[in-house]
């Protein structure tokens, strides 16, 4: 059954051999392999935008939790039912032990008062799982509070209370076990009897985060990276990393240590598309760069941070820093390659042991600037380069290309990118799903000797970039896979891509397409999904060289191929891609091998290629893999309509 969908077939030899066959040759040159695969070229890009970190990656459940949002209550409200008897305040105090900056007063004026936090367009919660709160109080001793998670009903879904503070900040702690599943419960705060407390710091994790960790991760988005076998980790953005102004970029040590204690930020995201506006959108960093590094070891990623180079986003104000006032952008750099990599006996090294992670991150990578461009970009890269190059020579530098391929402002950087002898260039590309398959020989042609390429940014679109009417469909798929196997047969210049955006929650993007999407309670992969992961998890150490003749150009045009060897397992990897509405034979033919004793085949297609996958029906695109036996190097593989394959071969010479 598996077998007839996949639509696979293999006939003898000899069948193939007459010249009415009407097939895709497809031949691989096993006995010339190319240029080396680097092993962290298949990587994924994060940035905070679509609640991607808050609301999503970072597991915290209460939104505003420490009441220091610019309108310090959103997010939270009294329950109609205690409207009569409850008060709310916000109120600042300095440098009293326990709080910082803001905290609630919640006052009950009869049997009790009650303050409800909406989540993250909800909180989720599942039938049986544990739930860990947290929460700084003080006030008149006496009084109870207590912590339910509600339905939307109100029913009540789970229930603990919290007493025994005194007049100084304490903290209180309570297990929450939820009843039945929820994706949009709420957290209630029920203040028994009359009389006031303070409260700061409200936090509920699920007590299931990646790996455990205490107020960590959620597990099901890490996995769904660890799925991946992503090479690198390019982190945090995007263009948060510039700030629509210079006070608004990210400032990484600003984002390490006690979560309380790293100043909130608003999130460029929050108002940048009028069509998409998301006010309570801002960064607390419970994801920082301590968080993002470790992220990566347990990945097994390379990481790549990047760091703003002293402009603010080009697309907003474009804000500049003076030339002569650039240093602490520079020194920012010389302390995050410390902080990452230097001995515990020097200052960063020190703090980075003091946060738990005494051994280095073996940081070899640094982005300076994300998606800069124009005359100030290089005035301001090269002062970095000059000092980074001086001081970490192991270090390589990423430079911005700018947003898009082929403008001018592109075309204004590349020869100084060369003149600069920049090591990685970071390019940007979002584009109709027409540009991939047409750009899918792109980097044939490539200079070979200048800086090498990381394709930094990347995703068809099915309708125009930023639209919010873009979809994953597998057309686009199939789109950037084809564009992906330019990429790997050109290894030798192109090191590196990601897939942008990485995260969105159906409840709360920005951008759209995404790779995965995510609610309160589940996480989505899109058919460019599969494409990334066949991609990684089948990625070879050397490129092979393809061939593709037998049919003629036009019949042609819509098939994709590249070769790969993988030197641990001795396989030779083939992906094709079909993205022609006709099923379409081929025969792959392997010069140099012997014999092939084993195969394996990975096919993604569906009917319709403007197919999607939803929470409703998730595998409506996704690959299907299967064991054959070729019988030898030459064998006919007939190609489904709107196609991606894999093929792994175990061969012998
Ligand atoms: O991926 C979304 C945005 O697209 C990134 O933040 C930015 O670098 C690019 O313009």
């Amino acid at each position: 059954m598996k077998l007839k969908r996949i639509y696979f077939s293999l006939v003898l030899l000899f069948a193939l051999s007459g010249s009415c066959v009407l097939a895709a040759v497809v031949t691989v040159a096993v006995d010339h392999p190319g240029a080396q695969i680097n092993p962290a070229m298949w990587g994924v890009f994060f940035e905070d935008i679509n609640f991607g970190a808050d609301g999503g990656l970072y597991a915290e459940m209460v939104k505003n939790a420490s009441f220091e949002f610019p309108q310090p209550l959103m997010g939270w409200s009294i329950p109609a039912e205690n409207a009569p008897t409850t008060r709310l305040a916000v109120l600042t105090e300095s440098s009293d032990g326990g709080a910082k900056g803001h905290f609630l007063r919640l006052e009950s004026s009869g049997e009790s008062g009650a303050v409800d936090n909406e989540g993250f367009r909800g909180i989720g919660v599942k039938a049986g799982n544990t739930y860990d709160f947290s929460v700084e109080v003080r006030g008149a001793p006496g009084l109870a509070l207590r912590v339910d998670l509600c339905a939307p009903s109100g029913a009540v879904m789970a229930s603990a209370r919290i007493k025994g503070w005194g007049s100084a900040w304490t903290e209180r702690k309570a297990v929450l076990v939820g009843s039945h599943t929820e994706p949009r419960a709420r957290l209630r705060l029920t203040l028994e009897g009359t009389g006031s407390a303070d409260l700061d710091h409200v936090s509920l994790f699920p007590r299931k985060t990646w790996k455990q960790r205490p107020a960590g991760l959620r597990a099901d988005m890490v996995q769904a990276l660890a799925d991946l076998g992503p090479g690198f980790l390019r982190f945090p953005g995007g263009c948060i990393v510039e700030g629509s102004r210079l006070e608004l970029r990210y400032q990484w040590k600003k984002t390490i240590g006690p979560v309380e204690s790293r100043p909130l930020l608003f999130n460029r995201w929050n108002a940048e598309f009028k069509h998409r506006p998301t006010p309570d959108y801002y960064q607390t960093f419970g994801l920082g760069f301590y968080e993002y590094f470790i992220l990566c070891e347990d990945l097994g990623a390379e990481p790549l941070p990047i760091l703003n180079c002293g402009m603010a986003c080009q697309f907003n104000s474009g804000e500049l820093v003076p030339l002569n006032q650039l240093d602490p952008y520079i020194q920012d750099a010389l302390d995050l390659i410390d902080f990452a990599n230097a001995p515990v006996d020097t200052p960063w090294g020190a703090r980075r042991a003091e946060l738990g992670h005494p051994a280095p991150f073996h940081m070899k990578m640094l982005g300076v600037g994300n998606e800069q461009w124009g005359p100030q970009y290089f005035e301001r890269y090269t002062k970095f380069s000059e000092t980074l190059r001086a001081r970490h020579p192991e270090i390589s530098l990423v430079a911005a290309a700018g947003p898009e391929l082929d403008d001018e402002r592109y075309k204004y950087a590349w020869p100084r990118l060369r003149q600069l002898k920049a090591d990685i260039v970071d390019e940007h590309c979002y584009a109709k799903p027409e540009w991939f398959f047409d750009n899918a020989h792109r980097y044939d042609s490539y200079e070979r000797n200048g800086p090498k390429v990381f394709m930094g940014e990347y995703a068809a679109q099915s309708v125009g970039v930023v639209s919010p009417d873009n979809k994953n469909t597998l057309r686009c798929a199939l789109a950037e896979a084809a564009f992906m196997t330019g990429l790997e047969r050109n290894a030798d210049v192109v090191r590196m891509a990601s897939y942008a955006p990485l995260f969105a929650h159906a409840d709360a993007w920005q951008w759209t397409p995404n790779l995965i999407w995510v609610n309160n309670l589940q996480t989505l992969g899109t058919p460019s999904y599969h494409v990334q992961r066949l991609f990684a998890r089948n990625r070879g150490d050397r490129v092979l060289p393809v061939t593709l003749n037998g049919m003629s150009p036009d019949e042609q045009k819509r098939l994709y191929s590249s070769a790969a060897f993988d030197d641990t397992t001795g396989e030779i990897i083939l992906k094709l891609v079909n993205a022609r509405s006709a099923e379409t034979k081929s025969v792959i033919e392997l010069t140099g091998v012997g014999h092939v004793y084993r195969g394996t085949l990975t096919v993604m297609h569906a009917d319709d290629v403007e197919s999607v996958n939803s929470f409703e029906n998730p595998s409506q695109v996704a690959p299907t893999q299967t064991a054959f036996s070729p019988g030898g190097p030459k064998f006919e593989l007939t190609l489904p309509a709107n196609s991606f394959s894999v093929v792994r071969l175990g061969v012998a010479p």
